[in-house]
């Protein structure tokens, strides 16, 4: 790769939404050519794989797992932390593979996820009025001016924070720890446990298929070490830029601050910066998709951001709400297939169905959640299109945030264990509870 500033430069003057207010233009120059020196942190055959990877799940050869915080903070890229996320993961991914029958791809949003979209560019309590918080990339969540000042440096912070994270991540998932074997090992401790009792067959049947296979002696490098991609919402220009290179064996530029990055709903206009960014970049790209897109708009992103129509290129991340999905996907799903074309159709179960507790918490129900994931499958299979993957916001540990699950996790106990900074995560038991429900319904069809 060549560590060079590219040509996507000339298309910064188009509008981009969501970007802070820099306090100095200046640094902010200053920082991105410090970025635009750094190694990249992903390769581009990694990302030309991975598309090949999501070229299958959307043809229905494979099973795309997506999930982590909603926002990663720099005090929580701990190993512990970033251990207890890849584990569960991992976790999940046996049961989905299991449920499936199809190899899931692993993908962490993580190593990247620290920019934040907010509705106002301040935020106020009671006298005073400090920038929001934007996410760690670009300030602090203490709400003081020094902290949540907008600061470019932030974002060279970020990247040395992603760049360690995704080593771990490398080393978790090549040198032996992701071990198909010990990974299922962990599952025993939660069917083990009686509030789990519910999945205890299926976990009794993936004990004996493993042991099945060490009877034959399978003991191939395949089962000690798995792929394992990160990706990020790509919201802020300045970083995501100068992290893109061109690829000195085929010419291309890729964004290498992650394998797969996608945009939100806010970000998402067709004639803007970020749209016309993802454009140019040769990664495997997500978009959002809410309960309001029109027909138009998807075959509109369709156009723009896939115009080969090439296998795996393109995810569209449907974010509905449990309540709304069953009525507002299936005409954008039909409408996609009938022009010939076949995106990755992932489902987000969680940004559709956010509540306020009566004890003022930003949660989600599991239950909720849950429903959204079986709408999106029944949509699919009602279409004849395909189902292909799940993107969950979750933490590998033992938080309150979302309500419900096997632990009945309810209003008061969130006031014992809330950590997130942003949206309620499913934590590590509701995340492998929801693995095995969907691995339950994947093995009904
Ligand atoms: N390599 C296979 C895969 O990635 C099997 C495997 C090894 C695996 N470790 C794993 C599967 C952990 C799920 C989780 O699918
Ligand atoms: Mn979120």
């Amino acid at each position: 790769m060549n560590d060079i500033l590219t040509g996507l430069d000339h298309h910064a003057t188009l509008p981009a939404l969501q970007q802070p207010i820099w306090p100095d233009a200046a640094e902010v120059l200053k920082v991105r050519a410090e970025l635009a020196k750094q190694p990249p942190l992903v390769f581009a055959g990694e990302v030309d794989q991975l598309r090949n990877r999501l070229a299958d799940a959307a043809a229905g050869k494979a099973f795309l797992l997506q999930g982590g915080d909603c926002a990663e903070t720099f005090a929580d890229a701990t190993a512990d932390r970033i251990r207890n996320r890849v584990k569960t993961l991992l976790q999940m991914a046996v049961v989905l593979t299991y449920g499936a029958s199809m190899p899931v791809v692993k993908m962490g949003r993580m190593a990247g996820q620290f920019a934040k979209p907010r509705s106002s560019n301040d935020e106020t309590r009671g006298e005073i009025t400090l920038p929001a918080y934007r996410g760690d990339a670009v300030n602090g969540y203490d709400f003081t001016p020094e902290s949540r000042a907008n600061d470019p440096w932030r974002m060279l912070k970020a990247y040395n924070t992603s760049a360690s994270t995704l080593n771990l991540i490398r080393a978790f998932t090549q040198g032996g720890f992701a071990d198909l074997r010990s990974v299922h090992e962990w599952n025993r401790g939660f069917s083990e446990n009686p509030a789990n009792a519910r999945y205890e067959s299926l976990a009794k049947e993936i004990d004996r298929a493993i042991k099945f296979m060490a009877a034959c002696g399978a003991d191939f490098e395949s089962l000690r070490t798995t792929e394992f991609y990160v990706s990020h919402e790509a919201l802020l220009l300045d970083y995501e830029r100068p992290m893109t290179r061109i690829d000195s064996r085929t010419g291309n530029p890729y964004d290498t601050s992650g394998h797969m990055v996608w945009i939100g709903e806010r970000t998402r206009q067709l004639e803007n910066a970020h749209v016309d960014f993802l454009s140019r970049v040769r990664n495997p790209i997500g978009v959002k998709l809410g309960p309001t897109t029109s027909v138009e708009d998807a075959k509109a992103l369709i156009e723009k951001l896939d115009p080969q129509r090439e296998p795996g290129r393109l995810t569209f991340i449907t974010r509905m709400g449990a309540g709304k999905i069953r009525e507002e996907l299936p005409k954008l799903v039909e409408a996609v297939r009938d022009m010939g074309s076949q995106p990755l159709w992932i489902t987000d179960p969680m940004h559709g169905n956010g509540i306020t507790t009566k004890n003022g918490y930003k949660s989600r129900r599991f239950d909720d959640v849950m429903d959204e994931v079986r709408g999106f499958f029944e949509v699919h299979y009602a279409a004849g299109t395909i189902p292909g993957g799940i993107h969950i916001e979750l933490t590998g540990d033992d938080v309150a945030e979302c309500l419900g699950g096997s632990e009945k996790i309810d209003e008061s106990t969130l006031e014992e264990r809330y950590e997130s900074l942003c949206d309620p995560r499913l934590n590590h038991s509701q995340s492998l509870e929801l693995a095995f429900l969907v691995a339950e319904s994947l093995t009904k069809n």
